[in-house]
């Protein structure tokens, strides 16, 4: 017997699941006990091969970087929560968008949204760029105007929504129907809002991926990746090159995943709550010029986020008067629980500065364009007391 990797593709166990409450989802979609034990946590399956009773005779797994029990119940478990029928699980968020990518051939063209997550650019114009797969970065905050660029050769739309570091919103419904329209499949990354608050295959995206490192993991313990989508065609292609390149995670990874993911919606809710009253005092801050936060009433696609996200997220930017790097440095160096670092979405706050970190392999002028300044701070939130963290913050910009 094959192993069928089609995760929810039973109507039945599909319709169950589509029924849970998020809450419920997160700790039972896809996941049994361990039949062999009762074992109530998913175990690790720490193996490599399969014993095989006679040659293609085995129980549905036959090598690891094919099958993995541990992966394929992560699996079933993602697809649920973002209300797909196939995730496909990968050892980072750059290599689940570089199997996206794989789908496409040369000559094929992509067009991202322009406040991108600077990996994401650097594998599409150093990496992909290479083997003639072309991208345009545009800004995505009119749905209409996106279709003037799109040309015979535009196979993908690239769509980052909040935006990283930026915290812009698009609209992700009017996107996909200008896509829809011109026969362009639609990707969203949702890795900054995670599936607790927004889940872009409703609105009709053809795929959705995240680094499953920041928001789904929710502990700053493990780095991974994934892709969900509702089309089998899709979910196909993209198990056929999950095996062929074999950037797979590892069983342990997996494991982390589905036990971050169990608390997702308790984790989410906390950080959002704690981001809007950190904005709240930022805004407020004789030294702070500009708060990036889409739960503001004046924020450009305020409306939009009240659409389709069900809380305004756990990400906040914000610029200082004194607009130079050495200032901004002053208060990263002085927060005592905001912690200097890469990445996002952990239970614990961070803070960091794009310019020279997550976004260093963007141009400068690049940047400036989309108002990446020197003095941009952005926060992760996590979900310590907030009361605490607006003193640390009040703190380090009495040092500024
Ligand atoms: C929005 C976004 N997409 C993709 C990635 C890449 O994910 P990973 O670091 O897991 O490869 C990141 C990493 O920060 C990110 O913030």
């Amino acid at each position: 017997m094959a192993f069928d990797p089609t995760c929810l593709n039973n109507n039945s166990i599909f319709v169950k699941i589509l029924k849970m409450k998020f809450g419920t989802k997160v700790i039972h979609a896809g996941i049994k006990p361990d039949p062999s034990t009762g074992a109530i946590m998913t175990p690790i399956f720490q193996t490599s091969t399969y014993v095989q009773d006679a040659p293609g005779k085995h129980k549905g797994y036959e090598y690891a970087r094919t099958q993995n029990p541990t992966r394929n119940t992560l699996e079933k478990n993602l697809a649920a929560l973002e209300n797909g029928k196939y995730g496909v699980c990968f050892s980072s968020g750059l290599a689940a968008m570089d199997a996206i990518i794989k789908l496409l051939k040369s000559g094929d063209e992509i067009i991202a949204t322009n406040d991108l997550y600077g990996g994401s650019y650097r594998l599409l114009t150093t990496i992909f760029a290479q083997f003639g797969i072309k991208s345009k970065f545009i800004s995505m905050d009119e749905a209409k105007s996106i279709e003037k660029h799109i040309t015979k050769n535009t196979k993908l739309l690239w769509v980052e929504t909040p935006t990283n570091p930026m915290l812009n919103i698009v609209d992700i419904a009017a996107i996909c129907k200008v896509a829809k329209k011109n026969k362009v499949k639609v990707v969203v990354d949702n890795t900054f809002a995670s599936p607790y608050l927004q889940t872009p295959l409703d609105l009709g995206a053809d795929i959705v991926m995240h680094s499953g490192t920041k928001y789904l993991g929710g502990h700053s313990d493990v780095i991974h990746g994934c892709v969900i989508t509702k089309s089998k065609a899709i979910a196909d292609k993209l198990y056929f090159i999950q095996n062929a390149v074999g950037a797979v995670p590892g069983p342990q990874d997996c494991f982390l995943m589905l036990r971050g993911i169990k608390t997702l919606h308790l984790r989410v809710e906390r950080s959002c709550d704690n981001a809007q009253k950190i904005a709240k005092f930022l805004k407020d801050h004789k030294k702070v010029s500009k708060v990036y936060y889409p739960g503001f009433k004046d924020h450009p696609n305020h409306k939009v986020a009240k659409k389709q996200m069900n809380h305004f997220g756990g990400m906040v930017s914000f610029d200082l008067k004194v607009n130079t790097q050495a200032t901004a440095n002053k208060i990263l160096k002085n927060t005592k629980l905001f912690s200097l670092a890469e990445s996002l979405g952990g239970v614990e706050s961070l803070i960091g500065h794009p310019a020279s970190m997550t976004h260093g392999s963007i141009p400068k002028a690049d940047r400036l364009k989309v108002g990446l300044t020197d003095s941009l701070i952005r926060l992760s939130v996590g979900v310590e007391d907030v009361n605490d963290l607006i003193e640390d913050l009040a703190a380090a910009l009495k040092k500024a």
